[in-house]
Protein backbone atom coordinates (compact mmCIF):
# COMPACT_ATOMS: atom_id res chain seq x y z
CA UNK A 1 0.00 0.00 0.00
CA UNK A 2 3.05 2.66 1.03
CA UNK A 3 4.51 1.40 -2.36
CA UNK A 4 1.69 2.67 -4.14
CA UNK A 5 1.11 5.70 -2.51
CA UNK A 6 4.84 6.44 -3.18
CA UNK A 7 3.62 5.90 -6.96
CA UNK A 8 0.96 8.78 -6.63
CA UNK A 9 3.81 10.72 -3.88
CA UNK A 10 5.76 11.05 -7.03
CA UNK A 11 3.14 11.87 -9.96
CA UNK A 12 1.44 14.75 -7.74
CA UNK A 13 3.28 17.90 -9.42
CA UNK A 14 2.53 16.38 -12.53
CA UNK A 15 -0.63 15.20 -12.17
CA UNK A 16 -1.45 18.99 -10.84
CA UNK A 17 0.05 20.05 -13.70
CA UNK A 18 -1.78 18.16 -16.35
CA UNK A 19 -5.11 19.75 -18.09
CA UNK A 20 -8.46 17.50 -18.32
CA UNK A 21 -8.09 15.03 -20.91
CA UNK A 22 -11.69 15.45 -21.75
CA UNK A 23 -13.08 19.06 -20.31
CA UNK A 24 -16.43 18.74 -22.18
CA UNK A 25 -17.28 14.85 -20.05
CA UNK A 26 -16.03 16.31 -17.35
CA UNK A 27 -18.02 19.41 -16.84
CA UNK A 28 -20.63 17.06 -17.87
CA UNK A 29 -20.58 14.78 -14.96
CA UNK A 30 -19.93 17.77 -12.81
CA UNK A 31 -22.85 18.87 -13.65
CA UNK A 32 -24.55 15.49 -12.63
CA UNK A 33 -22.95 15.29 -10.06
CA UNK A 34 -23.87 18.37 -8.60
CA UNK A 35 -27.45 17.69 -9.42
CA UNK A 36 -27.32 15.08 -6.74
CA UNK A 37 -26.13 17.78 -4.22
CA UNK A 38 -27.81 19.88 -1.31
CA UNK A 39 -26.48 22.79 0.45
CA UNK A 40 -27.21 21.02 3.77
CA UNK A 41 -25.18 18.34 2.46
CA UNK A 42 -22.00 16.49 4.15
CA UNK A 43 -19.53 14.76 1.72
CA UNK A 44 -16.66 12.39 2.12
CA UNK A 45 -14.21 11.89 -1.14
CA UNK A 46 -12.25 9.58 -1.15
CA UNK A 47 -9.00 9.32 -3.74
CA UNK A 48 -9.46 13.38 -4.02
CA UNK A 49 -6.07 13.72 -5.87
CA UNK A 50 -5.06 17.59 -5.97
CA UNK A 51 -8.60 18.56 -5.01
CA UNK A 52 -9.93 20.17 -8.02
CA UNK A 53 -13.48 18.65 -7.98
CA UNK A 54 -13.94 18.86 -4.41
CA UNK A 55 -12.98 22.32 -4.59
CA UNK A 56 -15.79 23.24 -7.39
CA UNK A 57 -18.55 21.40 -5.50
CA UNK A 58 -17.45 23.28 -1.92
CA UNK A 59 -19.96 25.76 -2.77
CA UNK A 60 -22.93 23.20 -3.49
CA UNK A 61 -22.33 21.45 0.06
CA UNK A 62 -21.95 21.97 3.94
CA UNK A 63 -18.76 20.48 4.10
CA UNK A 64 -16.53 17.86 2.30
CA UNK A 65 -14.01 15.66 3.79
CA UNK A 66 -11.45 14.67 1.10
CA UNK A 67 -9.23 12.50 1.50
CA UNK A 68 -6.04 10.42 -0.50
CA UNK A 69 -3.56 8.51 0.77
CA UNK A 70 -0.94 10.81 -1.15
CA UNK A 71 0.10 13.04 1.13
CA UNK A 72 1.76 14.93 -1.64
CA UNK A 73 -1.78 15.19 -3.38
CA UNK A 74 -3.14 16.49 -0.02
CA UNK A 75 -0.28 19.11 0.35
CA UNK A 76 -0.93 20.44 -3.49
CA UNK A 77 -4.97 20.63 -2.51
CA UNK A 78 -4.34 22.11 1.02
CA UNK A 79 -2.58 25.16 -0.79
CA UNK A 80 -5.20 24.97 -3.73
CA UNK A 81 -8.12 25.77 -0.98
CA UNK A 82 -5.89 28.30 0.68
CA UNK A 83 -5.40 29.97 -2.32
CA UNK A 84 -8.87 30.45 -2.98
CA UNK A 85 -10.16 31.06 0.29
CA UNK A 86 -12.22 27.44 0.80
CA UNK A 87 -12.58 26.49 4.23
CA UNK A 88 -15.39 23.75 3.63
CA UNK A 89 -13.57 21.49 2.65
CA UNK A 90 -11.04 19.62 4.68
CA UNK A 91 -8.37 17.48 3.21
CA UNK A 92 -6.97 14.84 4.85
CA UNK A 93 -4.23 12.15 4.15
CA UNK A 94 -5.99 8.42 4.83
CA UNK A 95 -6.08 5.23 3.08
CA UNK A 96 -9.84 4.49 1.93
CA UNK A 97 -9.84 1.79 4.39
CA UNK A 98 -8.06 4.17 7.16
CA UNK A 99 -10.21 4.81 10.47
CA UNK A 100 -9.17 8.46 10.36
CA UNK A 101 -12.19 8.48 7.59
CA UNK A 102 -14.68 9.10 10.36
CA UNK A 103 -17.28 11.58 10.95
CA UNK A 104 -19.93 9.90 9.20
CA UNK A 105 -22.39 8.99 7.93
CA UNK A 106 -22.32 10.59 5.26
CA UNK A 107 -24.78 12.24 2.63
CA UNK A 108 -22.99 11.65 -0.72
CA UNK A 109 -19.38 9.56 -1.09
CA UNK A 110 -17.72 10.20 -4.73
CA UNK A 111 -14.86 8.14 -5.40
CA UNK A 112 -13.69 9.57 -8.85
CA UNK A 113 -11.21 7.77 -10.81
CA UNK A 114 -10.58 5.40 -7.96
CA UNK A 115 -12.17 1.78 -8.26
CA UNK A 116 -10.11 0.71 -10.95
CA UNK A 117 -7.23 1.41 -8.31
CA UNK A 118 -8.41 -0.47 -6.04
CA UNK A 119 -7.44 -4.67 -5.44
CA UNK A 120 -10.48 -4.97 -3.31
CA UNK A 121 -13.43 -3.28 -4.55
CA UNK A 122 -16.27 -5.37 -2.83
CA UNK A 123 -14.29 -4.62 0.56
CA UNK A 124 -14.27 -0.93 -0.87
CA UNK A 125 -17.73 -0.68 -1.45
CA UNK A 126 -18.38 -1.84 1.82
CA UNK A 127 -16.32 0.33 3.65
CA UNK A 128 -18.12 2.93 1.61
CA UNK A 129 -21.45 1.43 2.78
CA UNK A 130 -20.45 1.98 6.16
CA UNK A 131 -19.55 5.71 5.64
CA UNK A 132 -22.98 6.76 4.01
CA UNK A 133 -26.38 7.21 5.43
CA UNK A 134 -29.20 5.09 4.16
CA UNK A 135 -30.79 6.16 1.29
CA UNK A 136 -27.29 8.35 1.07
CA UNK A 137 -25.60 8.71 -2.39
CA UNK A 138 -22.49 7.23 -3.91
CA UNK A 139 -20.97 8.31 -6.68
CA UNK A 140 -18.03 6.79 -8.82
CA UNK A 141 -16.22 7.09 -12.17
CA UNK A 142 -14.09 4.46 -12.79
CA UNK A 143 -12.04 3.21 -16.24
CA UNK A 144 -13.23 -0.43 -17.02
CA UNK A 145 -11.95 -2.27 -19.87
CA UNK A 146 -11.48 -0.29 -23.26
CA UNK A 147 -13.39 -1.69 -25.83
CA UNK A 148 -12.58 -1.72 -29.57
CA UNK A 149 -13.77 1.82 -29.84
CA UNK A 150 -11.92 3.47 -27.28
CA UNK A 151 -10.01 5.83 -27.46
CA UNK A 152 -5.92 4.84 -28.77
CA UNK A 153 -4.72 6.29 -25.07
CA UNK A 154 -6.30 3.83 -23.45
CA UNK A 155 -6.21 0.69 -25.70
CA UNK A 156 -2.21 1.80 -25.65
CA UNK A 157 -2.57 2.21 -21.69
CA UNK A 158 -3.82 -1.72 -22.07
CA UNK A 159 -0.61 -2.99 -23.75
CA UNK A 160 1.73 -1.15 -22.21
CA UNK A 161 0.83 -1.48 -18.69
CA UNK A 162 2.26 -5.00 -17.51
CA UNK A 163 5.15 -3.73 -18.75
CA UNK A 164 5.18 -0.33 -16.94
CA UNK A 165 4.14 -2.41 -13.51
CA UNK A 166 6.85 -4.44 -13.91
CA UNK A 167 9.20 -1.49 -13.93
CA UNK A 168 7.64 0.09 -11.04
CA UNK A 169 6.30 3.19 -13.35
CA UNK A 170 2.71 2.31 -12.87
CA UNK A 171 0.44 1.72 -10.10
CA UNK A 172 -1.92 -1.64 -9.57
CA UNK A 173 -4.72 -1.30 -11.75
CA UNK A 174 -7.47 -3.62 -13.14
CA UNK A 175 -9.92 -2.95 -15.83
CA UNK A 176 -13.29 -4.47 -15.78
CA UNK A 177 -16.20 -4.71 -17.89
CA UNK A 178 -18.97 -2.33 -17.05
CA UNK A 179 -20.97 -4.72 -16.30
CA UNK A 180 -18.72 -6.63 -13.78
CA UNK A 181 -18.63 -3.32 -12.14
CA UNK A 182 -22.16 -2.76 -12.05
CA UNK A 183 -22.51 -6.16 -10.32
CA UNK A 184 -20.33 -5.51 -7.99
CA UNK A 185 -21.84 -2.21 -6.66
CA UNK A 186 -25.76 -3.91 -6.53
CA UNK A 187 -24.38 -7.06 -4.39
CA UNK A 188 -22.89 -4.41 -2.05
CA UNK A 189 -26.51 -3.19 -1.46
CA UNK A 190 -26.58 0.03 -3.74
CA UNK A 191 -29.05 0.65 -5.94
CA UNK A 192 -28.27 2.07 -9.37
CA UNK A 193 -29.87 4.86 -10.23
CA UNK A 194 -27.50 6.23 -13.14
CA UNK A 195 -24.84 4.94 -15.41
CA UNK A 196 -23.34 6.34 -18.23
CA UNK A 197 -19.89 6.60 -20.73
CA UNK A 198 -18.07 9.91 -20.20
CA UNK A 199 -16.85 8.73 -22.77
CA UNK A 200 -15.95 5.12 -22.45
CA UNK A 201 -14.31 3.66 -21.30
CA UNK A 202 -14.49 6.08 -18.15
CA UNK A 203 -17.77 4.36 -16.21
CA UNK A 204 -19.72 7.11 -14.29
CA UNK A 205 -22.19 5.41 -11.94
CA UNK A 206 -24.84 6.84 -9.27
CA UNK A 207 -26.37 4.90 -6.79
CA UNK A 208 -27.88 4.90 -3.71
CA UNK A 209 -27.35 2.64 -0.62
CA UNK A 210 -30.56 0.79 0.03
C1 LIG B 1 -6.35 8.78 -10.86
S1 LIG B 1 -6.21 9.71 -9.38
C2 LIG B 1 -7.80 10.48 -9.32
C3 LIG B 1 -7.81 11.75 -8.50
C4 LIG B 1 -9.13 12.49 -8.52
N1 LIG B 1 -10.20 11.73 -7.88
C5 LIG B 1 -9.52 12.84 -9.93
O1 LIG B 1 -10.55 12.35 -10.43
O2 LIG B 1 -8.78 13.61 -10.57
C6 LIG B 1 -6.37 8.47 -8.16
C7 LIG B 1 -6.11 8.99 -6.76
O3 LIG B 1 -6.53 7.99 -5.85
C8 LIG B 1 -5.60 7.88 -4.79
N2 LIG B 1 -5.76 6.53 -4.24
C9 LIG B 1 -5.57 5.34 -4.85
N3 LIG B 1 -5.86 4.33 -4.02
C10 LIG B 1 -6.26 4.89 -2.85
C11 LIG B 1 -6.69 4.36 -1.60
N4 LIG B 1 -6.77 3.04 -1.38
N5 LIG B 1 -7.01 5.23 -0.61
C12 LIG B 1 -6.92 6.57 -0.82
N6 LIG B 1 -6.51 7.13 -1.98
C13 LIG B 1 -6.19 6.29 -2.99
C14 LIG B 1 -4.26 8.18 -5.44
O4 LIG B 1 -3.32 8.64 -4.50
C15 LIG B 1 -4.63 9.26 -6.46
O5 LIG B 1 -4.50 10.54 -5.93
Amino acid sequence: MQQAANFWDQSAEKYASSPIDDIEAYNYTLGRTRSYLSPSDKVLEVGCGTGSTALLLAADVNHIVASDYSGKMIAIAKGKAKDQGTENVEFITADLFDASIENGPYDVVLALNLLHLVEDIPSALRRISTLLKPGGTFISKTVCQPGKGAPLKFRLIKVILPLMQFLGKAPYVRFMQTGVLEDMVATQGFKIIEAGDYPAPSRYIVAKKI
